[in-house]
């Protein structure tokens, strides 16, 4: 049977692409995030995941304002990366594991989630830069992905009770494929950013900090809100911290916190990373 081992959550800002390609990683501005992640890769080279099922929102890239699903899930052997425009280079294709996405789709919709199969399937900023920062040496991601999407974007988004049961859902159903694979889970987004209107800019460290903790011990504590309250105390794009949620549901038991990091701003955003580990 295949076992998660754990789950990572990240920021997905566009200008981590660029940052990247110009090696920046050590430039002041770019030095307190870029930080955050070899002590994440030490635990990388210690668990080992076979396979990464990454939660993260497409933002316009192979889903525009047309045609919307609450939840996606890539059932492809290979997705490609493509230009959003932000001008960040696009990465080479990422390896599918479409049996792993059957066993996964077959099992949500028998739990009453009515998803989008996606047998092709553009991947954009959330998928490839997360899964950039976390195997930053090899020319492409060197573990096979299923994509998980959903709809921060488009109003009516699912709550975060909603996405909580999807999360804990998916990790039932990764738990009970019958391969002697081990799994790790990928969340991308916020943390608290809201890139235009009135509040472009707005930040809130204090309710960050609040869910980061949460997350570890008491990860239900922000289904208390609605999405509305969500937006009002994180900004408009904060609502992406849906996809932490949904990561952090689907781990088995309790966890302990592997590796955090948090800092402002990288671009318009509070920038956070939280890797959780699973206690056997
Ligand atoms: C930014 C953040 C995002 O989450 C995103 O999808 C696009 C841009 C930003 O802060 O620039
Ligand atoms: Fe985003």
């Amino acid at each position: 049977m295949a076992r998660i081992v754990g789950a990572i959550n990240t920021s997905h800002v566009p200008a981590i692409g660029r940052a990247i390609a110009a090696n920046l990683q050590d430039d002041p501005y770019w030095k307190p995030f870029f930080d955050g992640f070899p002590p994440v890769h030490a635990w990388l080279d210690k668990v080992r995941p076979d396979v990464v099922v990454v939660l993260y929102n497409d933002h316009g890239l192979n889903f525009f304002l047309d045609k919307m699903p609450t939840f996606a899930v890539g059932a492809a052997p290979e997705y490609h990366n493509a230009d959003e425009g932000w001008g960040i280079p696009t990465l080479p294709p990422f390896k599918g594991v479409p049996g792993l996405s059957w066993h996964v789709i077959n099992e949500l919709v028998a739990r009453e989630f009515d998803l989008t199969t996606c047998q092709e399937m553009l991947v954009d900023h959330a998928f490839s830069l997360p899964l950039k920062l976390l195997w930053p040496d090899a020319p492409s991601c060197p573990v096979p992905t299923v994509p998980v999407c959903i709809n921060t974007v488009q109003y009516p988004l699912p709550s975060a009770r909603r996405c909580y049961k999807l999360g804990k859902a998916l990790g039932e159903a990764i738990a009970s494929w019958d391969e002697d694979k081990r799994v790790l889970i990928v969340g991308t987004g916020g943390l608290s950013h809201q890139l235009d209107g009135e509040r472009a800019g707005f930040v809130n460290p204090a309710f960050d900090k609040a869910f980061m903790d949460s997350l570890i011990d008491n990860p239900e504590w922000v289904t208390q809100y609605s999405n509305e309250e969500i937006v009002e105390k994180t900004g408009t794009q904060g609502i992406e911290l849906l996809m932490w949620l949904a990561a952090r549901a689907a781990l088995p038991g309790k966890v302990s916190r592997v590796h955090s990091n948090y800092h402002i701003p990288i671009s318009n955003t509070a920038s956070g990373l939280l890797a959780m580990a699973c206690e056997d």
